[in-house]
């Protein structure tokens, strides 16, 4: 097949893990013959710097374009300054909101290898296997900010979280359906407990799965107790769907499952489609630019090459393709060919380059 991607490196790592992306989006297309145009655009601090704009019209156009997006990471220390007006961050959740990528899906699960990478213990981890359905385009986010002078000389800063039904009604599907060809859980998070944008998220989405999904075992949980049964007892999530920052923070924490940042892949769909009428995506890491090991070539380009995978199966509709890229990573785990974050006590660390070059030499069969 042919298809376009487009590649926003970013910042920090970034550039890093997505050169290895690339390297196996290529190996994919040698094997299988498939045709990829892969464009390279500016996101984030790197075209603050060289345009002025974290998503400059030109990324954003060209990703409209695309069958899908393969993202690095952005931000960094150099665009942090807490009264800068444009910040990096602003150019991912800009092309978020702009491609309408509503629905962010981060899974985690934990390959054996990786046991005593993470700090639980072993026997908590056997059978985790989870999704985590992240609203990505509303909530406190994407409400009205800002900051107001006091009269005593103090400052007063704002941020607004806003829930439309629909916004839930549409989350609380996709959750839904990925839960019918997994275990046939959902879990809906939320603060219903404090917050009214919960109340409604909890009244709409019992609505929602009543209606529409009575066969799909349906509970509540409230943030801060998911966010303790997630150490407890991780191996009893199927999916878990939740409104956008309780989703950034539970991923983070449900990475350490994995045993590592490094290893967690995600993709974001919405609602638009390609000339081909599959969904038009946003794959990428879940970790972040993580400035102070960028340039070292130390960073795990894992993460990276599991959303190719992501990619090619939902957005390209590419299923063998993305097995053998996931056989590839496995493959690669197996060997001990692993960066720092993920090596066994004592065993020498590979790059990312060794890494990357190990998938796609395994893609290449
Ligand atoms: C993530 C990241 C982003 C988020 C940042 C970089 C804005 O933490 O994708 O999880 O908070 O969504
Ligand atoms: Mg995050």
């Amino acid at each position: 097949m042919d298809a376009t991607i487009v590649t926003l490196p970013g910042d920090g790592i970034g550039p890093e893990v997505v050169a290895e992306g690339v390297r196996a989006l290529e190996a994919v297309a040698a094997r299988f013959g498939h045709r990829f145009d892969i464009r390279p655009a500016l996101l984030g601090g790197c075209a603050i710097d060289a345009t002025g704009s974290p998503l400059p019209d030109e990324t954003l156009q060209l990703a409209r374009d695309a069958d899908a997006v393969l993202l690095g990471a952005v931000g960094g220390p150099r665009w942090d300054r807490p009264d800068a007006t444009v910040r990096p961050e602003q150019g991912i959740l800009g092309i978020r909101k702009a491609l309408g990528l509503f629905a962010n899906l981060r899974p985690v699960s934990i390959h054996p290898r990786l046991i005593d990478a993470a700090p639980l213990r072993p026997e908590r981890l056997i059978g985790v296997d989870l999704l985590v359905v992240r609203e990505l385009t509303g909530g406190i986010y994407f409400g009205e900010r800002r900051r107001e002078q006091l009269p005593d000389g103090g400052e007063r800063a704002v941020d607004e979280c806003v829930y439309t039904t629909d916004e839930i009604v549409r989350i609380v599907r996709v959750a839904a359906a990925a839960a019918r060809t997994r275990r046939g859980r959902v879990v809906s998070v939320d603060k219903a407990n404090v917050l009214e944008t919960s109340r409604l998220w909890r009244r709409v989405s019992s609505r929602v799965m009543a209606d529409e999904f009575p066969d799909v075992r349906f509970e509540h949980m409230l943030v801060d107790s998911c966010a303790m049964h997630l150490l407890r007892r991780p191996a009893d999530f199927d999916v878990i769907v939740t409104e956008n920052m309780f989703g950034d923070i539970l991923t983070d924490e449900a990475a350490m499952l994995a045993g590592s940042l490094g290893m967690l892949p995600s993709a974001s769909l919405g609602t638009l489609h390609s000339s081909a009428g599959r969904p038009v995506g946003l794959y990428e890491p879940i970790h972040g630019s993580a400035p102070d090991i960028a340039g070292q070539g130390i960073a795990n380009p894992m993460a990276t090459a599991l959303s190719v995978a992501l990619l090619l199966r939902m957005s390209l509709g590419l299923a063998a393709e993305a097995a053998a890229v996931e056989a590839a990573v496995w493959a690669a785990l197996d060997a001990g060919i692993v960066t720092a974050d993920v090596a066994a006590p004592g065993a020498a660390p590979a790059t990312t380059g060794v890494v990357g070059r190990a998938i796609a030499a395994h893609i290449a069969g």
